[in-house]
């Protein structure tokens, strides 16, 4: 496997990066499933329980080839494979790598029998992680164009798949830098264009996603997972319990105000990161603009209702 380097993490899954045939990077997310080994204290998922978030995964690739309702704002799904046996050696170093320079929350993932299996989700690699990228971006106009772009995807997927993030933290937001000067999107058959600002954003991570396939209602009850809605600290802790407000713990029905939610919540990350430019005579303008949007953007219903009617997107 060729120049493969740890890139992330999360209790279910490890994500590598590497070249695949093509010479392209990707990103692979592996994930155990079926053993009875306990995973970083958790059990592994089954097969029918990832198959949710491979379903959710393929069908938002597949919305930037859609004719009515496109957008690349979702990252791309290469390939999908099940294999089975234990950690690769050159995983393990990568894995060991990370370890050393960022430290990692995860058991080192040398335990596995020769019989385990692993799902390894095949992606696109879409950059750093908002997380991951505090101090690097230029400026609040980049910051601008993100919240305009994870806007839009959300948009396009609601109207398109009834589809709700339900888990758009900060480390589920992707960006890139890019030549392209316009990103284009089709909303409801109608074809728009937005500034990237250099920067291409891309979403994952669909673990607690919900969306609708020809009135099949894809979705994950968190009903009674009541960990996920004890943390503290952080204002992404709140937006689980507001969500769970709104939808009266009912998690397969269509809420599309959750998106709402953590577009307010991202717009405070997007606020409170440093950014490399002093950002110039408009940085004071832009703050203001941003602050508006976090002021006002509650009242919409929907993404889609905000990228029509928030006056930062006209
Ligand atoms: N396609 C990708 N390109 C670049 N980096 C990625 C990609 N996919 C994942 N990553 C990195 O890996 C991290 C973890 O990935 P992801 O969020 O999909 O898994 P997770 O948090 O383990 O999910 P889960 O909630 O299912 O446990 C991300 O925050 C990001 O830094
Ligand atoms: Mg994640």
């Amino acid at each position: 496997m060729k120049q493969c380097v740890k890139i992330g993490e999360g209790t279910f899954g490890e994500v590598f990066s590497t070249t695949n045939a093509s010479g392209d990077t990707v990103a692979l997310k592996i994930i155990p499933v079926e053993g009875s080994d306990k995973v970083n204290g958790e059990e592994q998922k089954t097969f029918g329980e990832i198959l949710h978030e491979i379903i959710i995964s393929k069908e938002l690739s597949s919305l930037k080839e859609k004719q009515h309702n496109q957008t690349h704002g979702f990252i791309g799904l290469n390939d999908l494979h099940c294999v089975q046996g234990c950690y690769p050696p050159d995983f393990l170093n990568a894995w060991d790598n990370f370890n050393w320079k960022k430290g990692s929350e995860n058991d080192r993932p040398d335990f596995f029998e020769k019989d385990q299996f692993f799902i390894i989700l095949e992606f696109e690699f879409g950059g750093v992680d908002l997380e991951n990228s505090n101090g690097t971006l230029m400026s609040l106009l980049v910051a601008k164009s993100i919240l305009h772009q994870v806007t839009v995807a959300l948009a396009v997927a609601e109207q398109e798949l009834q589809f709700e993030h339900r888990d758009l933290h900060w480390g589920n937001v992707l960006v890139k830098t890019t030549k392209q000067k316009k990103g284009s999107f089709l909303l409801n058959g109608a074809a728009h264009s937005l500034e990237t600002k250099g920067v291409l954003v891309r979403i994952i991570d669909y673990s607690l996603s919900r969306l609708e396939i020809d009135d099949l209602t894809v979705s994950c009850d968190i009903s009674k997972d009541e960990e996920l809605f004890m943390g503290q600290g952080d204002y992404q802790f709140d937006i689980y319990r507001l969500m769970r407000q709104e939808n009266g713990n009912n998690w397969s029905n269509y809420h599309p105000h959750t998106n709402v939610l953590w577009l307010h919540y991202l717009c405070s990350k997007l606020l409170s990161m440093k950014y490399r430019g002093s950002g110039g005579r408009g940085a004071k303008d832009m703050r203001e603009e941003l602050t508006r949007f976090y002021d006002n953007v509650l009242q919409y219903s929907s993404a889609t209702e905000a990228l029509r009617n928030c006056p930062m997107f006209q």
